[in-house]
């Protein structure tokens, strides 16, 4: 993460404009500064880090800009225009003109990135592993997106150079869970759904990707039209999936026993090796259920502040979690700013936390972006106006 080390800071007197870089306000507590900072399109908050004999200034990691180059700029600006030379300590950041020009990648680094490049068709490969079938279906349907979702790292960057280096650009790539993926998707808005070899989880059933929501899920996105495909050496998990689609009021089913296809995963190598079964299972014409994804955005019209909340909320503010099923809400830490106060939070789902900022003056509002609707995500937010109205004061 690019950053310096400085002695001494001059009076921050905000907003300040410089090129493309301006520094327009600033939020703080006992040990940091942040200062809300925009570069282009794009905002974040520089982090001013109080040490003993010197401040570290650098990017606050949870709102960092898409393009390291806005950061790089900003730290320039800063450092030219509030910090005298003699006084810099250490220096860690390389800014060069031209990498402020963005540079394509099938790799998405968020759901928002994901997003913001979805035009027109799309399949999507869950656990593409080494992404044979991934990019086969890239290669045979130039005119389609394929997203592919994994969790493991690795495979990503892997599957990413291998599509570079077969000059393929419709795919994108994505480190999730692929349960949280399907929540943040429109409806309607997928032709294919591919599960290829998961992990069968024969013992633990529970940590499946299959299971009732992640149905629902896949009825919402697909649409009517749309087909979920299921290829496995596992019985188990085949009869499973089966069963939670016969939920659902028509569907429609093919199934298939040992059908050569002309691409092989690694995984279907191996499992060929060993004489084992294949099986695939293909459904579509799933009805249309409202599914809780299909939830209100975040509403905070309901909650108002006045200045003695205010007070009390800063009063009584503490570094805390709390605990549902599914979610979690922790409070992070509180900054003052003349806009309000400012509340670092981290929530939602277990396995994919956001972190965001809010500020409260006499409502509630998100800086920088929303959280994605899936419902751990609002269950976190109903959590928070109640901890915000009742000033930290909960059982
Ligand atoms: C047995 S491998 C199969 C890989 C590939 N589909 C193939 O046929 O060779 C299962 C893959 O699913 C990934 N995976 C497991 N659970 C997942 C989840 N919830 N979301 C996304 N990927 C997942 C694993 O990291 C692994 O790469």
């Amino acid at each position: 993460m690019p950053n310096f080390r400085v002695k001494k800071i001059k009076e921050l007197i905000l907003p300040f404009k410089k090129d493309e870089v301006e520094l327009e306000w600033m939020a703080e507590n006992n040990n940091v500064i942040l200062i809300y900072t925009k570069v282009n399109e794009e905002s974040f908050f520089l982090q001013i880090k109080k040490e003993e004999n010197y401040f570290i200034i650098k990017g606050d990691k949870h709102t960092k800009p898409s393009k390291i180059a806005y950061l790089q700029k900003s730290l320039q600006v800063f450092k030219d225009y509030f910090c005298n030379s003699e006084d810099i300590v250490s220096e860690a950041f390389a800014f060069k003109h031209n990498a402020l020009i963005e540079k394509t990648s099938l790799i998405a680094f968020d759901f928002d990135q994901l997003l913001s490049k979805i035009k027109g068709r799309i399949y999507i490969e869950i656990g593409f592993g080494s992404g044979r079938h991934l990019l086969y279906q890239a290669q045979n349907n130039p005119d389609i997106l394929i997203i592919g979702v994994e969790i493991y790292n690795p495979a990503i960057t892997q599957v990413a150079k291998l599509a570079k280096s077969q000059n393929l650009s419709n795919i994108i790539l994505i480190q999730s869970d692929a349960r949280l993926l399907l929540s943040a998707l429109e409806s309607n808005s997928v032709e294919k759904i591919f599960l290829h070899f998961p992990v069968p989880w024969d013992k633990k059933p529970h940590r499946r990707v299959i299971a009732k929501n992640f149905c629902l899920e896949c009825a919402r996105v697909l649409g009517k039209n749309g087909r979920f495909e299921l290829r496995t050496d596992s019985y188990e998990y085949f009869d499973f999936t089966l069963k939670q689609f016969l939920n659902f009021n028509t569907p429609k089913f093919s199934l298939k026993k040992n059908e050569k296809l002309e691409i092989s995963s690694k995984y279907e190598d191996r499992w060929k090796r060993q004489n084992k079964d294949i099986f695939d299972l293909w459904v579509w014409n799933l009805d249309r259920v409202c599914s809780e994804s299909n939830l209100d955005d975040f509403n905070f019209s309901d909650i108002t502040f006045d200045t003695n909340d205010l007070i009390f909320l800063e009063k009584n503010f503490k570094n805390f979690t709390l605990k549902g099923d599914d979610y979690f809400l922790h409070f992070e830490n509180l900054y003052q700013a003349k806009r309000g106060l400012i509340f670092k939070i981290a929530f939602g789902a277990f396995n994919k936390p956001e972190h965001c900022y809010i500020c409260v003056n006499n409502k509630i509002e998100f800086l920088f972006k929303k959280p994605f609707k899936i419902k751990e995500n609002l269950k976190a937010m109903e959590k928070l106006k109640k901890v915000l109205k009742f000033h930290f004061d909960i059982a």
